[in-house]
């Protein structure tokens, strides 16, 4: 089992190169290739403002996956966003959202965890159902990649559900 640690400068190589992975990058929203003067700036500006949560999810010291949270101020209510490294092992992504929620009702005490997810994303919007999110929404044809356009899939976890069915999550 892993542990989520905050994310540093050191980490910002690494984590761009998962980043812009293909495998990874298609999933994103903005799929442009990120250069490394523009992620260090995100990083910097992220780091000092309050409503960011930045992360790395760690197995005996090896980096395996980021998440972050971005709250709304004075709200309670964070949209998250992850990816795991590309040759990570299967079961990685579980695992760090597991611990990425547990953080984020136990630690940081949000109301509600919210996500928008591709309509492509199959590995992730089953991984949002396992763990127990209810679907809010869908935005069809929402977003635009250049070329084609893709519905977005909302959901969001309370709480209060996250207590009531993470009996084996926890
Ligand atoms: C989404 C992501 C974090 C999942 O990580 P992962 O390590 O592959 O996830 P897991 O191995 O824990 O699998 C999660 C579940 O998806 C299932 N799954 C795997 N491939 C799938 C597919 N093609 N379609 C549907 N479900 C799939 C797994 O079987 C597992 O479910 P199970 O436990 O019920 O069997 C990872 O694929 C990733 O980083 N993707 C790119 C970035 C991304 O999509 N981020 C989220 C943006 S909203």
């Amino acid at each position: 089992m892993g542990k989520l640690r905050p994310l540093t400068e050191s980490d910002l190589p690494l984590l761009l190169d998962w980043r812009n992975d293909p495998a990874i990058n298609r999933y994103m929203f903005n799929q442009r290739p990120i250069q490394l003067a523009e992620h260090i700036k995100w990083f910097c500006r992220a780091a000092q403002d309050q409503k960011y949560t930045l992360l790395v999810y760690e197995n005996n010291g090896a980096p395996l996956g980021h998440v972050n949270f971005t709250e709304k101020p004075d709200s309670g209510i964070a949209e998250w966003g992850f990816y795991i490294a590309p040759d990570a092992p299967r079961g990685t992504g579980s695992g760090m959202c597991t611990a990425a929620l547990r953080m984020a009702f136990l630690e940081i005490k949000l109301r509600k965890v919210s996500a928008q997810v591709l309509a492509y994303n199959e590995r992730s919007l089953h991984l949002h159902q396992k763990l127990g999110f209810q679907q809010e929404g869908v935005l069809r044809d929402h977003h635009f990649d250049g070329s084609h356009y893709h519905s977005i899939h909302c959901f969001g976890l309370l709480a209060h559900e996250w207590q009531s069915n993470s009996g084996t999550q926890k």
